[in-house]
């Protein structure tokens, strides 16, 4: 069994550690929360020992742990990920996993020379759906272009009318609709289609000074990706990436539960998807067959495939938050 831990005790923490749980792969082992009350809590809800710390050092530290999963504000991830590191841990961090290209290259560094291993938690790219539209796409020449929405409406968009900065909202903790679900739309064109050659971002800026709503545009050598998204209103688009030959039709790009082929000559094929009802237990899985066999040539080949999607990803949001002209306080630091 893995010895898990995890930072961060809000829902998210109990979705992962139950598609944890539900693998056979992983045992809860500790908790760290901020306020020991909190840890205890979250701990109660599971059965056996569970340790509960509230100073990171220690936590990150204690010996039998072996991964720790992070889901804390998105600007934290990046100092417990280097602390848990740092104590020769595993990590998995939310996503998006860090702020900009230089804390993400200072942890690839780092979890190289340590011999860890780093996993961002894009839970898109390891469910079932996203990679059955991998096999059906064809070559990137027989490809013109793609749409794809994910816009959501937060109820923590009501704190930031009524004059407040909710951390998903806020600059400080590097927040907004690109880095909270645009993300998503990026892993996915990025995960078929590989890198851009130029992107294009269009956002409009809430009171907090972060991205509310905007639309991208993705150049690639023959067609564009356009996304739209955003968090102060809502979207019921579906996606479609256009071929020459049709248009393959997805209900959503983030956990696709439906999606078809529509070929001009051979008519409409339903992809056969089956949806976990946890959207976690694929990536928990996933991961922990690396940090079971690290080393088998598969798993080496899959582990960097991940990262170096992970970086690319991390780098096209950077470029477009400064194309938006957003700021987050973590690239001063
Ligand atoms: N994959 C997905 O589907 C998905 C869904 C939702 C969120 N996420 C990701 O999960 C992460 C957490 O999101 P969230 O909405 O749960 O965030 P959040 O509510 O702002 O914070 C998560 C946890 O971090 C700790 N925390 C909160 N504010 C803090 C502060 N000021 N300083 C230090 N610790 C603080 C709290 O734990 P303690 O009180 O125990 O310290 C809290 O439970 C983000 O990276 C987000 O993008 C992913």
């Amino acid at each position: 069994m893995i010895q898990l831990g995890i930072i961060g005790t809000n829902w998210i923490t109990h979705q992962y550690v139950q598609a944890a749980l539900e693998t056979k792969k992983y045992a809860l082992y500790a908790v760290y929360s901020r306020r020991l009350e909190t840890a205890q809590t979250f701990a109660n809800e599971y059965e056996g020992e569970v340790l509960c710390e509230t100073d990171l050092e220690t936590f990150v530290s204690l010996p039998a742990l072996e991964v720790i999963y992070i889901a804390s504000p998105n600007s934290l991830h990046f100092s417990q990920a280097k602390a848990a590191i740092l104590a020769g841990k595993h990590v998995i961090v939310e996503k998006p996993a860090f702020s900009n290209p230089k804390e993400m290259a200072e942890i690839l560094e780092l979890s190289q020379e340590k011999q860890v291993l780093f996993f961002e938690a894009a839970r898109n790219i390891h469910e079932e759906s996203f990679k059955k539209i991998a096999q059906v796409l064809p070559e990137k020449d027989q490809i013109i272009g793609a749409n794809f929405s994910y816009m959501k409406y937060s109820s923590r968009y009501d704190q930031v009318l009524a004059g407040q900065e909710p951390n998903i909202f806020s600059p400080k903790f590097s927040g907004g609709s690109l880095s909270d679900l645009g993300i998503y739309a990026v892993y996915a064109a990025l995960g078929w289609f590989g890198k851009p050659e130029a992107v294009h971002h269009f956002a409009r800026k809430i009171a907090t000074g972060v991205d509310g709503i905007g639309t991208v545009i993705l150049r690639y050598a023959n067609f564009d990706v356009t996304i739209q998204h955003g968090k102060i209103g809502e979207s019921f688009l579906s996606s479609e990436i256009y071929l020459d030959k049709g248009t393959l039709w997805m209900n959503a790009v983030n956990a696709i539960e439906k999606a078809e082929l529509h070929d001009r000559q051979t008519g409409v094929t339903a992809l056969d998807i089956q949806v976990e009802e946890n959207p976690m237990v694929e990536e928990a899985y996933d991961f922990a067959e690396i940090i079971e066999a690290p080393e088998t040539p598969e798993n080496k080949k899959r582990y960097e495939e991940w990262t170096v999607l992970a970086r690319d990803v991390n780098q096209v949001l950077f470029d477009m938050r400064k194309q938006a002209e957003i700021h987050f306080a973590a690239d001063e630091e």
